[in-house]
């Protein structure tokens, strides 16, 4: 992805926006608003220098490492439609934190008002444009089904879905799934959570950015009611062995299969899965139930660690 420096900024002439991303410099501020005037050079036997901006009124973000991408949330003029239509009907709003995608600690919800009844609880984290969530909805009518999506293009597609096949059991919170489970949805309440191709950072120096890591396991389990299932699918081999070890190293988790699980009934086929199989990939299917054990801590996810620059390859 290229970057562009906000035009307000003097740039030193030998600076341009790919030399200042290869040299992992702290890249401008992406917000706009005044800056501090020229950007800070320091000292470096190095060439280039390292380069950073700071805006004047703004005070540092506190940043995470996240398992998504920021990109740009444009919509098309279709879910631009979705949006202004379906958004009252079928978004959760939910107060934000520091970033548009945080959820504010003191945030809550009351599920059974917002679905206009009390039913069981199926999460899905990522549901992308929303073709599982309207599967599962559809297939579990006697449930109330959430989807947490960052990306608002798709969670505005999804509501042109779910409206376009009069689904009324699922809703939506444009927010991370980790910190809407962990803020959102109460220990032991869960009756299902999915987690389908979930973004695979296959780098090494970005595994730390997938989603299911220990930590975010715990997370899940803990939230899920006893005998509850995680179903999860991925078209990435190394990611999925790595989900079997963490999975199975969680104490609150069995798995409901001996190894790999045959594939979810409600699960249809996604753009994602598409293209895997296309690239000539398998999918691994994993089916996890909610075991008794000690009662699991209320967790906080993940240490703060700084952003890594770059953007993945898929
Ligand atoms: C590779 S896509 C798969 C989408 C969908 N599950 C499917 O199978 O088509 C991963 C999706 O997860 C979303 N995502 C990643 N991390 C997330 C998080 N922590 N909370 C909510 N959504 C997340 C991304 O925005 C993206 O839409």
């Amino acid at each position: 992805m290229v970057r562009t420096f906000p035009p307000e900024i003097a740039l030193p002439t030998w600076v341009t926006p790919s030399l200042a991303t290869r040299a992992g410099s702290v890249l401008p501020h992406r917000g706009g608003g005044p800056l501090s005037g020229a950007p800070r050079v320091a000292a470096s036997p190095r060439y280039p220098p390292q380069v950073s901006f700071r805006p004047a009124d703004r005070p540092r973000v506190h940043r995470e490492v996240v398992s998504y991408v920021r990109r740009s949330a444009r919509m098309n003029p279709s879910q631009e439609r979705a949006w202004r239509g379906q958004s009252g009907r079928l978004l959760v709003d939910v107060p934000h934190g520091e970033r548009s995608t945080s959820i504010s600690p003191d945030a809550t919800v009351d599920w059974a008002t917002e679905f206009g009844r009390d039913a069981p609880l199926m999460v899905e984290i990522g549901s992308g444009r929303g073709e599982a969530l309207a599967a599962v909805a559809e297939a579990h009518p006697d449930a109330n089904v959430i989807g947490f999506e960052v990306f608002q293009p798709a969670v505005a597609s999804t509501m042109s879905l779910l409206t376009r096949e009069g689904i009324t059991n699922a809703r939506l919170v444009l927010a991370d799934g980790v910190e809407g489970l962990r803020r959102l949805v109460a220990p032991g309440s869960l009756s299902q959570l999915a987690v389908f191709f979930p973004d695979p950072w296959h780098k090494a120096r970005h595994h730390k950015r997938r989603l299911i890591d220990p930590t975010f396991a715990a997370l899940a389990a803990s939230r899920l009611a006893l005998g509850a299932h995680w179903r999860l699918a991925t078209d990435w081999e190394e990611y999925a062995l790595a989900m079997r070890e963490v999975l199975d190293a969680e104490p609150g988790l069995v798995n409901a299969e001996d190894g790999w699980a045959p594939r979810y009934v409600d699960r249809p086929l996604t753009k994602y899965e598409a293209r895997g199989l296309a690239a000539g990939r398998t999918i691994y299917d994993l089916d996890y139930v909610r075991a008794p054990a000690e009662p699991l801590p209320d967790l906080v996810h993940r240490t703060p660690l700084p952003e890594p620059h770059g953007e993945p390859a898929w």
